[in-house]
């Protein structure tokens, strides 16, 4: 491989060079075509994105190869929960802890890209976000470094497999490196003022487990950190990523951001802007040229050397020789259609990740599930027949119809009598339409209301200053409240959506987010019990946009929260708790936990098993996740008050008591020093276990640590 990369850069002309270097978007019009045509052919282009169409990309690869030194093409595009097949949204899929189906999903979806020749991906996207105002919030895995970093794992293994070169693998792009998930005031590409600390702690562990998977390529992000943009970071790009984690891969820019660096101001022309870029360690560029137009003056002028464009080069022609390219270029577009069966386990793939991200956030009196005594439902409300928002956003290449609310509850209560009201619509519109809505309620025995957001309220460029139900939804809402009868609501939302009144009111809320493909058929079988539901909040649910960011692992302060406390870390006007806690997530049973047990002390370096009773107190079959929680309560740097650790999942049949074993490593007992570098301090830690971050009901022991 290193022979064939060798002979190719000492062939190649400087044009060529930068040629692989430059990543064009083929799928967002208007551009010239037969200009874009004439670069590939002579080998002035390495890789484009956006194209999902066979037929032009193999025209394309077979210009790319017409080329004077015959070099693949990579087709790069965003398949971040699915191609055709629509899996629920990163956001809703993480709330499944379950990292079995995350790799399954992006397994699954490179059946389907792969066929259309796509060789990367961007995905999985990272970025840790503790602020719902944020759109791309729907993108990430909530809240958690941990949890990010589990998902990070388990979707590089489903989209890369064990070789690169294998029709069924493509290369995963880890993004957004980073911080990008903490831009000011949530506002997208906004600039980001984190502490060393937090990056180290927070926001970049999900990347170095990234590295540590193996992945092929990472994507730094929009925003400047402190002050420096991230497509600039060379300490962090190339001093911490590639020296002292090891990672060998492709750093790809994101969106133009190359050329971004001069509105960032910190370049002044083109040619900076790509100087810098290089020397940061960033090697492919994507879509603004800068490379191509830039990178020769910043030779001429001493900024560059053409060992650093080599370099890059070098690391181009190596994923696409890891990836088969140079062998058989077509190999992946060439497979054979999807069988039947293919579709079928797809479909089905995809309704049982929609069932298994559903939360069921409230269930009052037992409201839900439905059952064979609801004769007459009311389906309420504007998403309940919305096909195209079930996606949510990024679904470049699936069909126009996903199943709706309507139509899989329709389908899993054939006997009932389902009427639709839509009342308002999403956004906008006016509420002449709620007096229909009323009197269908009236004559109703069940109610449900479909509330949410659009699927374009969440996903890149969509943030929202507030993150409540947009529109007249609230009017609606208040108007079917208003007949006092129970109403089960079902919300589809790209983000936790602040609505205190809503909660307080409804009978039962089941948290849907966008589901993709299978949304309607996930959600009814929740709401009818065929599925128990088991998923859990990835990040902490706010009361108000106000509590903005709230999440589990905050520090105790010197003036914990407390109520009664006048002079104590909270808002005068708010409650101190979130709307629901990390992990929360009820079931149609109820476990209960017993028996907490950790060892009374440990030595530096030791593992420490620590072991939980669950059981199933109720009436139903269901799967429980439990969560580990570690708190260092004296340190010499203020620790959290609870650091996630572990979670597991314990399924249980009605009246049945398992074991849950959870083991802590030596590094999880380190933390960073004031220095930044990882230590251990004696003394005794807590350890707890709980069915989420809610800290009044966790089960805790102490554990005395002792340094060796
Ligand atoms: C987004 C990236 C994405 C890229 C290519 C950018 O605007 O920030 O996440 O991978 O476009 O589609």
């Amino acid at each position: 491989m290193s022979d064939l990369v060798d002979r190719l850069l000492a062939s190649m002309t400087l044009e060529e060079k930068l040629g692989q270097l430059n990543m064009i978007d083929a799928g967002t019009p208007p551009y010239d075509e037969a200009e874009m045509e004439r670069q590939i052919a002579a080998g002035r282009i390495g890789s484009l994105l956006n194209i999902r169409d066979p037929e032009r990309l193999n025209r394309w690869q077979a210009m790319a190869l017409g080329s004077r030194l015959k070099i693949p093409l990579i087709f790069g595009l965003d398949v971040l929960h699915g191609h055709y097949t629509i899996y629920p949204l990163p956001i809703a899929e993480a709330c499944a802890f379950d990292p079995e189906l995350w790799e399954r999903t992006a397994k699954i979806s490179v059946e389907e890209t792969g066929r259309d020749g796509i060789t990367m991906t961007f995905a999985p996207m990272l970025d840790v976000c503790r602020d719902p105002r944020w759109g791309r919030i729907a993108e990430c895995p909530g809240e958690d470094a941990y949890v990010a970093s589990r998902f990070a794992e388990a979707k590089i293994r489903g989209y890369q497999g064990t070789d690169l070169s294998r029709r069924e693998s493509i290369a995963a792009t880890a993004k957004h490196l980073g911080a990008y998930g903490a831009v000011e005031a949530g506002r997208d590409y906004g600039s980001v003022n984190v502490s060393e600390r937090q990056l180290a702690e927070t926001y970049l562990p999900p990347f170095e487990a990234a590295v540590k998977a193996g992945v092929s390529s990472i994507m730094p992000a929009f925003n400047d950190v402190a002050g420096i943009p991230m497509t600039a970071h060379g300490d962090l790009l190339n001093d911490l990523v590639r020296e002292t984690w090891g990672f060998e891969g492709v750093m790809v820019s994101d969106y133009t951001a190359v050329a971004e660096l001069i509105a960032h101001g910190i370049a002044d022309d083109l040619t900076h802007a790509a100087s810098i870029a290089l020397m940061a360690g960033v090697d492919i560029d994507m879509q603004d040229q800068a490379y191509v137009q830039g990178l020769p003056k910043a030779l001429e002028r001493g900024l560059v050397t053409m060992a650093d464009i080599d370099r890059a080069v070098r690391r181009v022609l190596t994923l696409k020789a890891k990836l088969g390219l140079f062998d058989e270029p077509y190999r992946r577009v060439s497979a054979p259609p999807l069988s039947e069966t293919q579709v079928k386990e797809f479909t089905a793939l995809a309704r049982d990740s929609a069932r298994r991200s559903v939360v069921l956030l409230k269930n009052d009196n037992n409201t839900l599930p439905i059952t064979s005594k609801n004769k007459k439902i009311a389906l309420i409300g504007p998403l309940a027949d919305a096909p195209l928002e079930m996606f949510g956003c990024w679904f470049a290449a699936a069909p126009l119809e996903s199943v709706t609310i309507l139509h899989g509850l329709k389908t899993a209560l054939p006997n009932a009598d389902i009427r639709h009201v839509k009342g308002v619509e999403i956004e906008g519109g006016d509420t002449n339409g709620i007096a229909e809505a009323v009197a269908l309620a009236k004559a109703s025995d069940t109610i449900v209301l479909s509330l949410g957001e659009t699927k374009d309220m969440t996903g890149e460029a969509h943030s929202r200053g507030r993150i409540e139900l947009p529109g007249h939804q609230r009017a609606l809402a208040e108007a079917i409240f208003a007949l006092g009868k129970p109403v089960i609501v079902v919300l589809s939302h790209g983000r936790p959506v602040a609505a205190p009144w809503l909660f307080e009111r409804a009978e039962a809320v089941v948290s849907s987010w966008f589901l993709g493909s299978e949304a309607g058929h996930g959600i009814a079988d929740v709401m009818t019990g065929k599925w128990n539901p088991s998923a859990k909040l990835c990040v902490t649910w706010p009361y108000d946009g106000g509590q903005i960011p709230i999440f589990h692992s905050q520090r105790s302060t010197g003036r914990p929260a407390n109520p009664e406390v006048y002079f104590s870390t909270r808002h005068v006007d708010l409650p101190i708790e979130p709307q629901f806690p990390f992990g929360h997530g009820l079931s149609y049973t109820r476990y209960a936990l017993s028996n907490l047990k950790v060892p009374s002390e440990f030595t530096e370096g030791d593992t420490v098993t620590v072991a939980v009773d669950v059981s199933n107190e109720g009436s139903v079959a269901g799967e429980e996740t439990l969560f580990l929680f570690l708190r260092d309560p004296v340190a010499s740097i203020a620790r959290p008050v609870l650091e996630l650790k572990g979670f597991a999942k314990a399924t249980l049949k009605s009246g049945e008591r398992k074991t849950v074993c959870f083991t802590l490593k030596p590094a999880d007992f380190e933390f960073l020093d004031k220095n930044l570098q990882p230590r251990f301090e004696s003394g005794a830690f807590e350890v707890s276990v709980g069915q989420s971050a809610d800290r009044t009901k966790l089960l805790t022991a102490k554990v005395q640590g002792n340094a060796r």
